[in-house]
């Protein structure tokens, strides 16, 4: 039988209204984009990609190997996550987010994603506002629609070091806001609230009864000498109006392993455990076991990591600064920068997603452009790549840009 690709048969719908406008991830069809023009033998450096380079640490590999021939893992688990893991997230979170938590406040998701479409799955009614510091992730808007609810972006600039204040959510806040969601390293900007900061905020959100979705998955990718960025849950008072997201594909080089956790009150984490016996049952148990490894094991790895990438933010920095009509914040954490290219713009590229066209076809360089963030104006650019290809597609388009 031939399946039609059509949106509609004889004036039926075949796609829901749900998925009909929901966009595809922006960052991965850039990725996809590069990978395509690569295969088709074409020279294209890609800064698009939100992953380390790294291979991940032999050590979690040969942890992953061991639990393949158990053949205790070959079997459906605990859907809320192996318990040996539960546990070393409580040690982990106490260690790097210095918050205190049970083991049943734990569910084991697949990767930060999901926890994420699960923490808005369980807190989000129809018509809720979800206030989003923007630029913002671009999963964050889609993963508030899927589940009913109603992005409200709160715009920050570079002049603020694209932080939101407790003013501007005080403006944005309505009688049907019902949460905050905040990631301290941000993507795609790089910024990184100070503890004052986020207490501002975490209080703002406990007086006004808005729950707070915060998102730790860059939380050791800081480059001011510290451990981990603050946990906005350990500055406030505790983890009663707070979801938080963790995983381990970007601190250990695990992208593709796809474990993530989320933490909370038990009666909200109950109903996302819920939510995903139905959904995806456990994470794979490998995974699991490799992610165990991750957070118990040497740490080394995520230090030398780090210390790579503060060379490579330094030196993107460097060289973008050769480019006056570039307006640049310096990033403090994850691996992106979010340079402003407003003076850029103009007859030849209009927008900013013009020129993110215009960098791939013509300069064979791949970047994220701030449409995808709600910011305009603005591309993402990843330096989680070889040092000689950061140098190489800095150059081509910096000569692009010299002929606009
Ligand atoms: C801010 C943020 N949160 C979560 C994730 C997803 O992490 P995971 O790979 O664990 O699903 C990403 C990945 O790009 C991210 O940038």
């Amino acid at each position: 039988m031939e399946v039609s690709l059509a949106v509609t048969i004889d004036g039926v719908k075949r796609v829901s209204q749900r998925l009909e406008k929901l966009p595809g991830s922006a960052t991965m069809a850039i990725s996809n984009r590069a990978r395509e023009l690569r295969a088709e033998g074409q020279d294209v450096v890609s800064f698009g990609a939100g992953e380390p380079d790294f291979p991940t640490p032999a050590h979690i590999i040969e942890a992953a190997t061991i639990a393949a021939k158990d053949p205790a893992t070959h079997k459906y688990s605990q859907n809320v996550g192996l318990p040996p893991l539960r546990d070393a997230i409580v040690d982990y979170t106490r260690e790097f987010s210095g918050v205190d938590i049970e083991s049943d406040q734990i569910v084991v998701t697949n990767g930060a994603k999901q926890a994420i479409f699960q923490s808005f799955a369980a807190l989000i009614d129809p018509g809720d506002e979800v206030l989003l510091p923007t630029p913002h992730w671009v999963t964050y808007p889609a993963g508030v629609q899927l589940a009913g609810g109603v992005p409200v972006a709160v715009e920050t600039t570079i002049d603020e070091g694209f932080k939101v204040s407790v003013e501007q959510l005080e403006a944005a806040r309505t009688e049907r806001t019902k949460l905050l969601v905040f990631v301290s390293p941000s993507n795609p900007t790089g910024s990184v609230y100070s503890a004052g900061e986020a207490r501002a905020i975490g209080q703002w959100c406990l007086d006004s009864d808005v729950w707070l979705v915060a998102d730790e998955i860059y939380q050791r990718l800081v480059y001011d000498g510290s451990a981990a960025a603050a946990s906005i849950a350990a500055v406030t008072d505790g983890l009663e109006n707070v979801l938080l997201i963790n995983g381990v594909a970007k601190s250990f080089a695990m992208t593709g392993w796809r474990v993530g956790w989320m933490i909370g009150p038990t009666d909200v984490i109950n109903a996302a455990a819920r939510h995903q016996s139905h959904a995806t049952s456990n994470v794979n148990n490998i995974a699991q076991m490799a992610a165990m490894e991750a957070l118990r094991g040497p740490q080394e790895t995520v230090d030398e990591m780090r210390r790579i990438f503060d060379t490579r933010r330094n030196r993107m920095i460097g060289l973008l600064k050769e480019e006056p009509r570039i307006r640049l914040f310096e990033p403090d954490g994850a691996f992106y920068v979010f340079p402003n290219v407003q003076d850029l713009l103009g007859d030849r590229y209009p927008t900013s997603a013009d020129l993110g066209d215009g960098l791939i076809n013509e300069a064979g360089v791949a970047v994220v452009p701030g449409e995808s963030f709600g910011a305009p104006g603005h591309l993402r650019l990843s330096y989680a790549l070889a040092d000689d290809d950061l140098e190489r597609g800095v150059e081509k388009m910096l000569t692009m840009f010299g002929s606009i």
